[in-house]
């Protein structure tokens, strides 16, 4: 069999478990067919027992990928694991991904378990996994504080009761790349060829993709991660830092994985707009900064060879050189076509609303770029939409008070009201909070990016808003900064109703995840 690294992506399962990155089912949906066209190995679509509506959301997203496994996680208890295989049974590729703790710090103050007892839980927990389901990961959390002979038993146990997949987590990003080269090659030496030996490493940190690194130089053959490097606390070992990393390095690692490297900056982005989670400017490989080069030393090189500075191309991993794609005169064909380039899959009448939009951005804009893009499809993708913003005016001028009217749409009921504020952004956000009556809405965060050059650039503003315990985000991008601002801020008010709605599932979610960390 051909030897390579699979790729199990968890940005909608661990990833998901950022704080405030919870994200709608278009969004999920929207992630997992992008992950699944640029072929990852397994995608982790959630833990179906927290709750009915994870485990409807995790049915949906099997039933949308077509190519990659499609995992479940749950704990080795009964109801859990009928809840797993309920949500994924009808996937292409079903998986059940069953875990307990081995380590004695969790064994003593988590589980309350003595050693025996939880490799009991393992046999029985991969056994009914098994005759559910032929493919199974067994995870042993907290496997790297854990003692290395219990450790390798438990796989044992579970690769006997018919595991097919074990995986060595780095739970609380704890260990250094040469201890867990030690602790691979233990657990690989064990479990035997027929086996696939995991990493999943956590960054607290910093070493998350460092330690996955080591893990395949010890024989590790599938690597978990968030794009992004996403994830709860410090996140996880972000996906395109250990693709790019196998891919540059291919001859020294000898071994790299099937993804389409060159679909990392959409995946990257699309994450980032539907977790509300941005990207810092010096990230590798999806940083806007990850390819500039300002020093005069490093210009010179490039311009002489590329080869100085750069150990790989942009385009390599998603930039395009100028990033100019379309204008007035594209039709419909050629708005389709780049849009699959980047990734996307729409369907008649999502395309049909995009084209719409595009048509109207380019009134206001000679050339559309990639950027406009992705908040074209994400709005047009975005059918939960609780409001809709229809007009936003405003006046502000030196020695005038700012002013602004606001006509909201909920479902089919018009809402119009007038605010003044300290500023045009302030005065149009209290017009469009007084349209829907968010008085509790407390705005979080607010930062706008230019995303693209020229006088006629897009501004993308971000906005993270709290009612209570939660947390939702928006993001919108107008050529008009007042108006990206506006529709940004409904953007959260709508991803704030999806929370509210959900509201006792996510903390039923969160409690029971807590649970099972055993916080
Ligand atoms: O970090 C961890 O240990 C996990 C397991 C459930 C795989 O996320
Ligand atoms: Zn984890």
């Amino acid at each position: 069999m051909e030897d390579f690294v699979r790729i199990f992506d968890t940005t909608l399962r661990d990833g998901e478990q950022s704080p405030g990155a919870t994200m709608t089912l278009e969004e999920k949906l929207r992630i997992a067919r992008k992950l699944d066209a640029m072929g990852v190995d397994v995608i982790e679509a959630g833990f179906p027992a927290a709750s009915p509506g994870e485990l409807r959301s995790v049915q949906q997203v099997a039933a949308a990928v077509h190519t990659a496994e499609v995992a479940a996680l749950c704990r080795t208890r009964e109801g859990d694991i009928r809840a797993a295989w309920e949500a994924i049974r009808e996937a292409a590729h079903p998986r059940l991904h069953v875990f307990i703790a081995t380590s004695d710090i969790h064994l003593e103050h988590k589980l309350r378990m003595t050693r025996a007892q939880v490799l009991e839980e393992i046999r029985f927990g991969v056994s009914l996994c098994r005759e559910l389901c032929d493919s199974v990961e067994f995870s042993a959390e907290d496997a790297t504080r854990s003692d290395l002979d219990f450790l390798c038993e438990a796989f044992r146990v579970a690769v006997d009761c018919g595991a097919t997949v074990v995986n060595v987590p780095d739970t609380v990003g704890y260990t250094m790349p040469h201890e867990y080269d030690t602790i691979i090659r233990r657990v690989v030496a064990t479990v035997g060829p027929d086996v696939v030996v995991s990493t999943h490493c956590h960054n607290d940190l910093g070493l998350a993709v460092a330690n996955s690194l080591a893990a395949i130089a010890a024989g590790a053959r599938q690597v978990e991660g968030c794009i992004n490097g996403i994830g709860e606390r410090a996140g996880n070992a972000a996906i395109e830092e250990v693709v790019m990393a196998l891919s540059v390095r291919r001859e020294l690692m000898g071994v790299g994985t099937r993804v389409d490297s060159r679909q990392l900056v959409a995946v990257s982005r699309m994450v980032r707009d539907c977790t509300g989670l941005t990207v810092q400017p010096n990230k590798a490989i999806v940083g806007r900064n990850a390819f500039a080069h300002e020093a005069g030393i490093h210009q010179h090189g490039m311009l002489a060879n590329t080869l100085t500075y750069e150990i790989m191309r942009p385009e390599d991993v998603g930039w395009t050189a100028s990033n100019l794609v379309l204008g007035k005169h594209s039709g419909k064909h050629a708005l389709r076509a780049r849009l699959v380039e980047l990734g996307f899959q729409l369907d008649d009448a999502e395309l049909g609303v995009a084209f719409d939009r595009f048509k109207r951005l380019c009134d206001r804009k000679k050339v559309i770029y990639d950027e406009d893009l992705y908040t074209l499809v994400a709005d047009a993708q975005d059918h939960q939409a609780v409001y809709t913003l229809e007009a936003i005016l405003f006046q502000s001028g030196s020695g005038m008070l700012p002013t602004a009217t606001a006509t909201v749409k909920e479902h089919a009921q018009v809402h119009s009201a007038a605010a003044t504020g300290d500023g045009p952004v302030h005065a149009a956000i209290e017009a469009i909070r007084r349209c829907v009556g968010a008085d509790d809405v407390v705005l979080e965060d607010f930062h706008l990016d230019a995303i693209t050059g020229g006088s006629d650039a897009q501004g993308k503003v971000h906005v993270r808003v709290r009612e209570g315990d939660l947390v939702a985000h928006g993001q919108a991008s107008d050529t008009d900064i007042v108006v990206a601002s506006a529709k940004a801020f409904v953007a959260a008010l709508n991803h704030l109703a999806f929370l509210s709605s959900r509201v006792s599932e996510i903390a039923q979610a969160s409690e029971l995840r807590l649970a099972a960390r055993g916080v």
